[in-house]
Parts: structure tokens; C-alpha cells; sequence
């Protein structure tokens, strides 16, 4: 079953069929990036608005790179730079930007649930949500799952263990939500102060003890410590204790299976989630995802405006999951 939706909320939202879909059509858009000449016109007279409420590198570059190499026109707007630094609400910054008639408005907000919110009001605008709080982050999991399908042998049957900051870790949480929907197995690592009990409700093995989750893992996913979210900063005693126990070095890389990846969202803090060797490693995907993030971000915005290619090649679910799309002119 798949349903057409205007927007992009999370990974909740989508159905199996529509998450495969995305990722065959981003994987379809690498080798763009990869040309001398990285321009296509699909997206040509359509606008992208970037409103990004907390800080970023590569969610950011990346929606504005994907919609600009396929010819749509992206403005970026920052919290320090729009008038809610002046005391404008939120939904009146949304109603002020969608009167301005963007195809697409791509939002990152520290308050989770911001997406849906501006979107009861603003009907003609489709809305991607690039990390709300604690709660989604579709594309960064869109983006880890191409990494997979394409530089680790796919994530069917396979066993992600994220390691870290799970209890503010948006990433984590979408990544829970494909896991059951994609068929991959999730460990969670974590401190007790960082792994609130109703993950569990999800199916997925929780440990305390990183060294114990290792041997079975496919992949080492690592999570930065989301210290911007933390109330108390008292989660752990140090940053070297942390280190010591939650930290990926080599010692703990050995412990893995020959073809265990090494992944991570970024940004990294060396030293602290990640030793700087293993994120330099042969093992690591780090910037395979960057590179991927990209090509799903082109996908995503190339289905919101209703763009997507003909689906000659898809499966018969997934040109259900594309016809399904395309009847609203617009994806999800
Ligand atoms: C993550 C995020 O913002 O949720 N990063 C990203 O988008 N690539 C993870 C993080 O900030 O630690």
C-alpha cells in the first residue's frame, strides 16, 4: 500500500515500497555528481527554500548542491539571517516565504514536530524535513541506506549498531522506524543516562557494554554526543571516560568482522565517538555518505516537484509506489 503525500516529514510516513524507490532513484543520480558538467535541467523553474533553524554543513550544502545541479533556483536562510531574529513567530517566517511561491521549503528546527506544524498552514508549499529535534531525519537515513546498498553489499538481513548519543539522536530514531519496514537489525548502544527504555518498543537489542555488541555487527555507527541538547552536561563523568567506553579505535575495530563498515552522520568529534584512524580508515564510509547525501537529496527534491523520471526500470511495487506519487504531482 502506498499513499501519495505532498510532503517529507520522516521515514514513518513512507512505505517500504516509496523508501526503495527514493534510494533507486538517488543511487540513478550519483554519476550526475560525478561529471565534468554536473547540470541537468530537471528541476528548471522550480524554487527551494533552505530555512535552517540549527546549525549545519553538509544537510545544508547538500539540498542546496542537489537542487542547483538540477537547475532549480535555492536560497538559504539561517536563524541569524531571517526575521525571527527580530521576534518574528515561526508561522508567520512559513506564510511570509511560502507567499513567495517556492516549489519546495526544506526545514531544520531544534523543536521536534515544526514541519508538520507549518505545513497545516501553508498548502501549496511541499515541506522536507532536513532534522527536527530529537525526532526525524528522513534523509540522512535515505542517504545512509544508498551507502549501504551501493559500498557495503546492501542493508537487507544486515545488523546496524549505533553507538552514542541515541536519546537525542534523530538519526537513530528514523533509523529505527526503516529498520522495521526494510528488514535490517538494530543495536543500540549506549550509557543508561543516553538510551531512554521506550526504544525497546522498536524491536531492536539495547547494550550497555559496546564491546559485547561487536562481534555480529555489519556496520559501526557512530553518534556525536548532542551537547547542544543536553539539559545537565552530566551524562557521563568525562569526555575520556566517554571515550574509553563508547569510543570506535582500532582496538575495538579489530573485534569486527572482515566486511563491518564504519559509518557516522558527521559531524564528527575525533577523539571523542570516532579515533581519528578509524575514521580514516579503509573501513569507513564516512564520506561516501556525504557524497550520497547529495544524490538523495536530488531525489527527494525531484519527486516533491513532481519531476520524478519515468520508472521504466522499477519493479512492478515500485511503479505502483512512482504512480501513486506522480497522480499528486508531487511525491509523499
Ligand atoms: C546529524 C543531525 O543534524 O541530526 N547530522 C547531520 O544531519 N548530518 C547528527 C548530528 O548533528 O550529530
Amino acid at each position: 500500500m502506498s499513499q501519495a503525500l505532498q510532503h517529507l516529514f520522516g521515514i514513518g510516513q513512507l512505505s517500504r515500497e516509496q523508501i526503495e524507490y527514493l534510494i533507486d532513484m538517488g543511487e540513478s543520480f550519483v554519476e550526475l555528481s560525478r561529471r565534468p558538467i554536473k547540470k541537468a535541467p530537471t528541476l528548471r523553474g522550480k524554487t527551494v527554500i533552505n530555512l535552517f533553524f540549527e546549525n549545519s554543513t553538509r544537510t545544508r550544502t547538500s539540498f542546496e548542491i542537489a537542487g542547483k545541479r538540477l537547475s532549480a533556483d535555492v536560497i538559504n536562510i539561517s536563524a541569524s539571517t531571517s526575521a525571527t531574529s527580530k521576534g518574528e513567530s515561526l508561522l508567520d517566517t512559513g506564510e511570509t516565504l511560502a507567499a513567495m511561491q517556492p516549489h519546495v521549503l526544506v526545514i531544520r528546527h531544534s523543536l521536534a514536530g515544526t514541519c508538520e506544524f507549518l505545513a497545516d498552514f501553508l498548502p501549496h508549499t511541499s515541506i522536507v524535513n532536513a532534522g527536527d529535534g530529537a525526532h526525524e531525519h528522513p534523509t540522512q537515513i535515505l542517504t545512509d541506506l544508498l551507502t549501504l546498498k551501493t559500498q557495503a553489499d546492501g542493508y537487507q538481513g544486515k545488523t546496524v549498531t549505533i553507538v552514542g548519543d541515541i536519546a537525542h539522536s534523530r538519526v537513530a530514531r528514523s533509523h529505527l522506524l526503516a529498520a522495521q519496514k526494510l528488514g535490517y537489525k538494530i543495536r543500540l548502544v549506549a550509557p543508561k543516562t543516553l538510551l531512554p527504555s521506550h526504544v525497546r518498543q522498536y524491536g531492536c537489542e539495547v547494550f550497555h557494554d559496546f564491546d559485547a555488541a561487536i562481534p555480529g555487527s555489519d556496520v559501526l555507527y557512530m553518534l556525536r554526543v548532542q551537547s547542544e541538547r543536553l539539559t545537565d552536561n552530566c551524562a557521563f563523568p568525562s569526555i575520556r571516560e566517554y571515550h574509553e567506553a563508547y569510543g570506535l579505535n582500532r582496538k575495538r575495530l579489530a573485534q569486527a568482522g572482515d566486511n563491518c563498515v564504519v559509518m557516522h552522520p558527521g559531524p564528527m568529534n575525533r577523539g571523542v565517538e570516532i579515533a581519528s584512524d578509524v575514521a580514516d580508515s579503509a573501513r569507513s564510509r564516512i564520506l561516501d555518505q556525504v557524497e550520497h547525501g547529495v544524490a538523495i537529496r536530488m531525489a527527494v527534491l525531484t519527486a516533491l516537484c513532481g519531476a520524478a523520471p519515468e520508472p521504466e526500470k522499477l519493479s512492478p511495487k515500485k511503479e505502483k509506489a512512482a504512480a501513486a506519487m506522480q497522480a499528486q504531482g508531487k511525491l509523499l
